[in-house]
């Protein structure tokens, strides 16, 4: 077998009047995301992470925002196709494992949910699949409140 991993990470500022959307699930919080479309930092990260382990361009390059067609593109709708060309080079998804951190709210209750997001939007099983929320414990910006920031890894394989 073949193996390449990849590191995917992103940020985004909280903003008072978005919706919170963290891998796909609308998440009940008084602030949300501040950037294109959903600013889903998980699935952002996520879609790196599979960018990086298959050799592709940042997902800023393969859909730039300059272009009417990818302009607010739905997070889910992206990552989708990643996975697609991804599959399309030959390549298996073997699992992907993302943190997200943010201090509030606690995202451990939607796990469930957002698992069987992601597997759903990659085409593989769930048990591919892994996030979690950590705190930050007050520390820097993240701490403050001020956004949340998600780190991700992918693994692909493929027969040689
Ligand atoms: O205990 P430790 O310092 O390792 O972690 P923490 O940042 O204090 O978070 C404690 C637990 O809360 C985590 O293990 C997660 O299960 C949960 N958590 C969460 O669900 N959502 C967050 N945004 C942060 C933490
Ligand atoms: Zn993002």
């Amino acid at each position: 077998m073949q193996f390449r991993v990849g590191l995917g990470y992103d940020s985004h500022r909280l903003v008072e009047g978005r919706r919170l959307v963290l891998a796909g699930i609308e998440i009940p919080f008084d602030k949300g995301l501040q950037g294109h479309s959903d600013a889903d930092v998980i699935l952002h990260a996520l879609t790196d992470a599979l960018c990086g382990a298959s050799g592709l361009p940042d997902i800023g390059r393969i859909f730039p925002d300059t272009d009417a067609q990818w302009k607010d593109a739905d997070s889910g709708t992206l990552i989708s196709q990643v996975a697609a060309k991804v599959r399309d080079a030959g390549w298996e998804i073997g699992n992907v494992d993302c943190v997200l951190v943010a201090q509030k709210p606690k995202i451990a209750p939607f796990i469930s949910q957002m698992k069987t997001n992601v597997a759903r939007l990659l085409s593989i099983e769930e048990n591919r699949v892994n996030l979690r929320g950590k705190t930050g414990e007050g520390l820097d910006d993240v701490g403050a409140g001020l956004g949340m920031v998600s780190h991700a890894v992918a693994l692909l394989q493929k027969k040689e």
